[in-house]
C-alpha cells in the first residue's frame, strides 16, 4: 500500500535529476512489483540464483575460515583481526588476493591482486568505471543491445550515453561495432569501451565464439577503445559446451576491465562484486593503475565494501580452495538440468519451428532464454499474463533503450523447480493460444 500524502515540502519531478523520469530505471521496481502482487504465479522473471542451498550455518564457518587466513595467512594478529572485519577498512578490498587466486584457477586470467577493487556489487564496479573513462559528456559508451539494465541505468545517472550496437548468433555484430564506432566519431565523440557480456548474456544468453572474441579484440586495439567485460554466469555453462576463453584472459594489452559478480557464485545479499581494471593510467612522471582511480571514486561513494561481507565470500572461497566452480557444483547441475528441461519443454510444446509463431534461441549456458511470441508481450501482457495465467516472464523491450524486442519474453531458468517449468510452460502454452484466437 502507498503511504499516505501528507503536506509538507512539495518538489517537482521535473526539478529532480533527469534519469528519473526515464522508464529504464523503473523496471526493476515493475517487475518487483508486479512478482510480489502475484505471489502464486509461476515466475520465469526472476533472474536471482538458486537458493534452496543457501545454508545460514554456513556463515559463522565461513567467517572463522576467514579469520584463520588473516592469522595464519597474513600473519594478523587478534587486534589486527578484528579491526580488519569490524573497522573501517582497505577501499579497494580485503579479497583481492583471494579473488586473483579464484580468476586465475577459474578463469586462466593472471592478473596483480592490486588491479582488483572489490565493490559493493559489479553493480557499484559499472558506476565506477563509467565515471572514471567518460571525462565529459562527449565520451560515450557503445553496447551490445539488448543490454542488462545495470549497465544503462548506471549511465543514465551518470548523464552518460549509450550507443546500442547490434546482437548476433555469435554475440555481437562486429559491422555494426565498426559503424557504431566511426558515427560515435562523426558526431564529435570518443568511443571510450563497448560494455558487453560475452558468456550466456543477460538478457539474451548469448554468447561470443572464441574467433569472434579474437576479433572483437583487434577491433578494440585498431579504433582504440577499451572493453568492459560483464562475466557473472560464465560458469554455468551446459555439460556438452566446454567453456570458451574470457576476453580478459585472451587480453594481451589490458585492453579489458573486467567485471566479477559473487551475486551467483556465493549470494546476492553478501553484495559483493569487483572489477579488475590493470590499465596504467600515468599521472605526470608517475604511473598508476586504473584501478587505484575507480578506488577514489568507491572511497567518495561506499567507501568500502562491507568487510563483514567480504570475509562470508572470502571465507566461502577459502573452503573450496580459491575455486568457485567448485563452490558451485550443485548449482551447475541445477541451471543445467532446469536449462535442458525448459528447451525439451518448449519443443514439446512447439513441436515445429515456427509453431504457432513462437520461436526461441537455445544458449549454451547461463540464466535466461528468450521466446520469440506472435503477439505484443509488454507490460500490460505480462499483467495480463500473471492475473489470468499465473504466469510471469520479463518483456524483452525493456533492455532496448531505442525499442526492439515488443514481441519477445525472456524466460529465467535459475529459480525455478522442474515441476513448475512444467505448470509455467503449459501457461505459456495457453496464453499463446488465447492470443491466437
Ligand atoms: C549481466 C549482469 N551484470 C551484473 C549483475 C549484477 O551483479 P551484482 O548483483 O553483483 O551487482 C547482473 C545481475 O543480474 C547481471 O545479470
Amino acid at each position: 500500500m502507498n503511504a499516505p500524502i501528507v503536506a509538507g515540502v512539495g518538489l517537482r519531478l521535473e526539478d529532480l535529476h533527469a534519469s528519473l523520469r526515464d522508464p529504464g530505471l523503473d523496471t526493476m521496481n515493475f517487475l518487483n512489483e508486479v512478482a510480489h502482487r502475484f505471489p502464486d504465479a509461476v515466475s520465469f522473471a526472476a533472474g536471482r540464483p538458486w537458493e534452496e542451498f543457501f545454508d545460514l550455518d554456513a556463515l559463522p564457518r565461513y567467517l572463522a575460515v576467514f579469520q584463520r587466513y588473516l592469522s595464519v595467512e597474513k600473519g594478523a594478529d587478534d587486534r589486527q583481526v578484528r579491526r580488519t572485519l569490524l573497522q573501517y577498512g582497505r577501499t579497494k578490498g580485503i579479497i583481492h588476493e583471494l579473488l586473483a587466486r579464484n580468476l586465475s584457477l577459474d578463469e586462466g586470467i593472471e592478473v596483480d591482486p592490486e588491479s582488483i577493487v572489490v565493490t559493493t556489487g559489479c553493480q557499484e564496479a559499472m558506476f565506477l568505471a563509467l565515471r572514471v573513462l567518460c571525462a565529459t559528456s562527449d565520451d560515450v559508451v557503445l553496447a551490445v543491445s539488448p543490454s542488462y539494465v545495470g549497465l544503462t541505468g548506471a549511465a543514465r545517472l551518470l548523464d552518460r550515453e549509450v550507443w546500442p550496437v547490434q546482437e548476433t548468433e555469435n554475440g555481437i555484430d562486429l559491422d555494426h561495432l565498426v559503424a557504431q564506432v566511426m558515427a560515435v566519431r562523426a558526431a564529435g565523440k570518443q568511443p571510450r569501451a563497448l560494455y558487453l557480456v560475452p558468456d550466456f548474456a543477460n538478457p539474451s544468453g548469448m554468447s561470443l565464439d572464441p574467433d569472434t572474441r579474437r576479433t572483437l579484440l583487434d577491433l578494440a586495439a585498431e579504433h582504440d577503445f577499451l572493453i568492459l567485460e560483464d562475466n557473472p554466469y560464465s560458469l554455468f555453462h551446459v555439460e556438452d559446451s566446454p567453456r570458451v576463453p574470457t576476453l580478459k584472459a585472451l587480453d594481451t594489452d589490458r585492453r579489458v576491465v573486467y567485471f566479477g559478480s559473487l551475486a551467483k557464485t556465493c549470494f546476492p545479499g553478501a553484495r559483493v562484486g569487483y572489477a579488475v581494471a590493470d590499465q596504467l593510467v600515468s599521472a605526470g612522471a608517475g604511473v598508476r593503475l586504473l584501478a587505484d582511480e575507480l578506488s577514489k571514486v568507491k572511497s567518495m561513494l561506499t567507501v568500502n565494501t562491507s568487510p563483514l561481507a567480504q570475509a562470508m565470500a572470502g571465507g566461502k572461497l577459502l573452503e573450496h580452495g580459491c575455486s568457485l566452480e567448485a563452490a558451485n557444483r550443485a548449482e551447475i547441475a541445477v541451471y543445467r538440468r532446469n536449462m535442458r528441461l525448459l528447451l525439451q519443454g518448449l519443443r514439446k510444446r512447439f513441436p515445429e519451428r515456427h509453431s504457432r509463431g513462437v520461436r526461441w534461441n537455445f544458449p549454451r549456458g547461463g540464466f535466461f532464454v528468450v521466446v520469440t511470441v506472435p503477439f505484443i508481450a509488454d507490460d500490460a501482457m505480462l499483467e495480463h499474463s500473471a492475473r489470468e495465467h499465473r504466469l510471469l516472464w520479463t518483456p524483452m523491450s525493456h533492455f532496448y533503450a531505442g525499442g526492439g524486442g515488443t514481441n519477445q519474453l525472456r524466460l529465467s531458468i535459475s529459480a525455478v523447480t522442474p515441476e513448475q517449468i512444467e505448470v509455467g510452460l503449459d501457461r505459456l502454452l495457453a496464453l499463446v493460444e488465447e492470443q491466437a484466437r
